[in-house]
């Protein structure tokens, strides 16, 4: 990639007064949008020319607990690191988002942390929470989609469930398209797609830390 790296700035989300309403009243927003197309376009762009050793096999819990379960994910992730440009831009993006959100909602968002994801033709995440209630302190989710020309018919949709196990939203992974849910509220799922799928999967957290500890490790 020839181009200077980009300052990456949000089209509008804090001062959208629906996004952060929708976000306030049904705990989740989808956001078609969120970057300019130009920028997203680099982003994918970035992704898809990353090294294979760039990317690791994604794993289910945490530090102890961490394993790889093909059976429930397939794919593969690269937590952003702010000494890589276009990582650490999209990091700083996301933290003036937090600082928005906060200011907006009062939610005392404390840090974020983000991955790359990679799922090959036919992967999968079965049905997860990404926080369980009082045990972590992911608050908020946050997935950014890079695809561009996503269609119907090369599956690979986000499910958003409800209480009720009924099925709220069906989300196409559409570049530029920004979705933001409660993290231990919403049961959701990536449906196996067609086609290469590269997304930016991120979390707002508490400060839980105690005496240097912090919780949880990654
Ligand atoms: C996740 C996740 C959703 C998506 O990484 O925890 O649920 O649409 N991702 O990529
Ligand atoms: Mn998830």
């Amino acid at each position: 990639m020839t181009t200077a790296c980009p300052t990456l700035r949000v089209a509008d989300f804090a001062t959208e007064s629906i996004a952060i309403d929708q976000l306030a009243t049904r705990g989740y927003v989808i956001v078609p949008n969120f970057l300019a197309r130009e920028q997203c376009s680099q982003l994918y762009h970035y992704a898809q020319h990353l090294e294979p050793q760039a990317w690791q096999q994604a794993g289910i819990g945490r530090a102890d607990n961490y394993t790889t379960n093909t059976a429930v994910r397939q794919d593969k992730i690269r937590w952003l690191q702010s000494d890589f440009p276009y990582e650490n831009a999209y990091l700083e993006m996301m933290d003036q988002l937090r600082l928005d959100l906060n200011r907006e909602l009062f939610m005392g968002l404390f840090d974020y942390e983000c991955h790359l994801a990679h799922y090959p033709p036919g992967a999968f995440y079965r049905k997860h929470l990404d926080a369980f209630k009082g045990r972590s302190n992911r608050i908020l989710t946050t997935v950014f989609y890079l695809n561009s020309d996503w269609r119907k018919q090369d599956g690979g949709q986000l499910v958003i469930y409800g209480d009720n196990g009924e099925v709220l939203e069906t989300v196409l992974p559409e570049a530029g398209k920004l979705v933001v849910f409660l993290s231990d509220v919403f049961l959701h799922e990536v449906l196996a797609g067609s086609r290469d799928r590269y997304s930016i999967t991120g979390w707002y957290r508490l400060n839980t830390s105690i005496g240097g500890f912090i919780d949880p490790t990654r």
